[in-house]
């Protein structure tokens, strides 16, 4: 496992790390296998959230003993998950989810705090100024936090009109970002932005957030999803979007492991990858091998996907 510099935080987090949104409340023990398995392939940095089903209660159970683990976790100031939301945030909320983040994680100091999943310039705005950022900093201050951050919706903001504008404050130490083959436009917009404010950018996604049906997981998932832009008109309706071998040229390499490394290719502090079996991120691991993608590979992708602007699951 190779280390990155996490922006200004000065952290060395491993480029592969676990993404923990998904199977806690399914099967707790396979949760914690694959949380071990991460750590015993040297991932030292998992990502977390208040609101994600037992994520944070699994993880304090299995980071025991593990304290070099980087846990970043969220507070999320609306009352959904979908791009109508009402924003919800508080200052009161959320110290309150951060006592409990706290708590669940058996931690006495978070690693990262981040705003989770704000989604609309109108929303930044309150969450700037009507106390929660404060609240953060002043968490920060208190030592109960050592770095703030915050993460967009991408399904609502392909284009990362969110980062874009809260980079550059200087208020952050840490962005989530989504970047996949797909979606790769944080290459020329959010990335550099980030490497010039020394900010740290763990990526969200790597696989599109995939289903067995549509996804950056399998040819047929990841040709579905295709067929997705493609009907929406992000992508033309033509040779050779419409072909079936559309991804041959990615042999030898399955549509994962490609996925992985074009990420990884990129100027990220961590590619955070999700999956429910140890078995899995035991295979995920294997990508972990500079130069990891091949330019030709990676300008075929971008000569491809590079243009799309939105995000379909
Ligand atoms: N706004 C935000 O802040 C935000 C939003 C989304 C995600 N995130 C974070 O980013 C992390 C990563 O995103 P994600 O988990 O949503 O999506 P993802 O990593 O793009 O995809 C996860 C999916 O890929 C499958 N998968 C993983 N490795 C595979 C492999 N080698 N072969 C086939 N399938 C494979 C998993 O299935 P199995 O489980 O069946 O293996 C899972 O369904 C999340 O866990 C979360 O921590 C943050």
């Amino acid at each position: 496992m190779r280390y990155r510099r996490l922006g200004r935080t000065e952290l060395h987090v491993s480029e592969l790390s676990y993404g923990a949104a998904w199977g806690a409340s399914q099967d707790r023990a396979k949760f914690i296998a694959t949380v071990h398995a991460a750590i015993e392939g040297g991932v030292n940095f998992v990502d977390t959230a208040s609101d994600y089903p037992d994520s944070e209660s699994a993880l304090g159970e299995a980071l025991q003993g593990h304290n070099h683990v980087i846990i970043e976790t969220k507070y999320q100031p609306y009352d959904g998950w979908d791009g109508e939301a009402s924003y919800t945030g508080s200052a009161e909320a959320l110290i309150s989810s951060a006592e409990e983040s706290l708590r669940r994680l058996r931690r006495d100091r978070l690693d990262i705090l981040l705003a989770h999943a704000i989604r609309t310039l109108e929303s930044l705005d309150c969450f700037m100024n009507d106390g929660c950022y404060e609240a953060m900093v002043r968490l920060r201050e208190q030592g109960k936090v050592r770095f703030i951050g915050i993460s967009e919706l991408s399904t609502v903001d392909g284009t990362h009109e969110i980062l874009k504008l809260a980079v550059p404050t200087g208020a952050f130490d840490v962005v989530m970002v989504t970047l996949n083959f797909l979606l790769q436009n944080a290459v020329e917009s959010v990335l550099p932005l980030c490497a010039w404010h020394d900010v740290g950018t763990a990526v969200m996604m790597p696989l599109n957030q995939a289903s067995a049906e549509s996804g950056l997981v399998s040819v047929q998932a990841a040709l579905e999803c295709v067929r997705r832009h493609v009907a929406a008109g992000h992508l033309p309706s033509n040779q050779p979007y419409t072909n079936l071998d559309l991804f041959e040229f990615l042999t030898p390499y399955s549509v994962p492991a490609a996925a992985l490394r074009f990420v990884l290719t990129q100027d990220v502090s961590t590619c955070c990858v999700g999956t429910r079996s140890p078995e899995r991120f035991r295979e995920n691991l294997q990508v972990v091998d500079p130069p990891y993608l091949d330019t030709e590979r990676v300008e075929k992708l971008r000569e491809l996907f590079g243009r799309n602007q939105a995000q379909i699951r």
